[in-house]
């Protein structure tokens, strides 16, 4: 089956039972056991539950892995993942990712002794002298990287990248929220592991909060689904169905939010209000060309520099479609002020110094039509600079 109709039939197709279309919601925290000794196959809801295991199965056919794994929370996902590590570790990481993504290593994991280090991971030769640097301590264990990054866009080579770290004995961890496996597919690249904040493109209507990881080796499930069930950060059974009805019609959102960008990337491009567009579909960016051979689309986050002359908290509350809030990926426009928002939990002078500047400003294009958009973004760069 192509991606298409493995959004809409993988996994698990309905209900064999009754016939019913739908993967039945089973809200029951626990299953009565026929025999003593004997179970259904299921026994508590933290361990199994019918309506978790149809979204991890079709994360699992979408990535092209061997098994998934749902959660609560993108962050949720990424810790159970990072809990495979353990004291005297070290991770990389990409030098600008979700800040939350930062702040649990930071935080959490480094009071536990393991360690991460920041790597620009855009460059190969960067990576390799942190291997190098730590070779003889043994003690780089994974790498974990987003591409494109959050807020940035920065395009790391996934491929390049797993080929470095298995001659390193490390584990290549992707963050594929803002690609989705409609448009990138990490494992097939080489990578070890995928994680998702489901929240965004998955999900697409911005009313769950949910994680997936997605590996392609049993061993690794293994072990993941032993951390989730020991850890508890499982998905709801409502959540679950939730999320596997908007995962039907990735598809067809994602071309638009594709369609879209793009459109709103070249108007940025041009607008005399806007400094600097970091969007991987525009030629210009340093990333395209590993892009356009990685994926299959270029996807539907924008981060742009506004011009000092526009009043950033004002061009963000003027905005009457576009809605001023955190997140990405809803079939709805969202626009957030990284520095403040989602990445402020990032120390200030590595802020700075990566490029997440006071008025950068991160736009998730969503599906509502194009010229209404560009419509609303130029209206509020007028207000912007209304007291000039
Ligand atoms: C790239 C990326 N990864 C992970 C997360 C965390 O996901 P969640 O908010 O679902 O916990 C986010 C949230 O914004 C994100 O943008």
């Amino acid at each position: 089956m192509r991606i298409e109709s493995l959004l809409i039939h993988g996994g698990i197709d309905g209900d064999e039972r009754t016939g019913a279309v739908n993967v039945p919601i089973y809200q029951t925290s626990t299953y009565k056991q026929p025999f003593f000794g004997v179970n259904t196959g299921y026994e508590y809801s933290r361990t199994g539950n019918p309506t978790r295991e149809a979204v991890e199965k079709l994360i699992a056919d979408l990535e092209g892995g061997i098994g998934g794994l749902a959660f609560g929370s993108g962050m949720a996902a990424t810790t159970a993942v990072l809990t495979l590590f353990k004291s005297g570790d070290t991770v990389l990481i990409s030098d600008n990712l979700y800040g939350g993504t930062f702040r649990v290593l930071d935080k959490v994991f480094k009071n536990f002794g393991i360690q991460y280090q920041i790597v620009d991971t855009t460059k190969l030769s960067d990576i390799k002298d942190a291997l190098e640097a730590l070779k003889a301590e043994g003690s780089v264990k994974g790498i974990f990287i987003e591409t494109p990054t959050n807020p940035l866009m920065d395009i790391t080579d996934i491929k390049e990248v797993s080929k470095l770290a298995k001659e390193y004995g490390a584990l290549t961890i992707v963050d594929n929220t803002f690609m989705t496996p409609y448009l990138q597919k990490p494992l097939e690249l080489g990578a070890d592991i995928v994680v998702h904040s489901a929240t965004k493109y998955l999900g697409g209507h911005s009313d769950l909060i949910a994680g997936l990881v997605v590996v392609k080796e049993q061993a690794l499930w293994d072990k993941l689904h032993f951390i989730q069930n020991a850890t508890g950060g499982v998905l709801a059974p409502f959540d679950s169905f939730l999320l596997i009805r908007g995962i039907k019609t990735l598809g067809v959102r994602m071309d638009r939010h594709n369609e879209n960008a793009i459109q709103i990337a070249n108007f940025l491009k041009e607008n005399e209000n806007v400094l600097k567009v970091y969007y991987p579909g525009l030629e210009q960016h340093p990333g395209h060309e590993i892009q356009k051979a990685q994926a299959q689309g270029f996807g539907g986050v924008i981060s742009f520099v506004l011009d000092k002359r526009i009043d950033y908290k004002k061009f963000l509350t003027s905005l009457e479609l576009v809605t001023f809030g955190e997140s990405l990926g809803g079939v709805e426009s969202l626009i957030c002020h990284p520095a403040s928002m989602t990445h402020g939990s990032i120390p200030y002078e590595i802020r700075q110094s990566v490029g997440i500047v006071d008025n950068l400003i991160r736009l998730s294009v969503g599906i509502e039509n194009v010229n209404d958009l560009i419509e609303d973004l130029y209206k509020a760069f007028e207000e912007g600079k209304a007291n000039d």
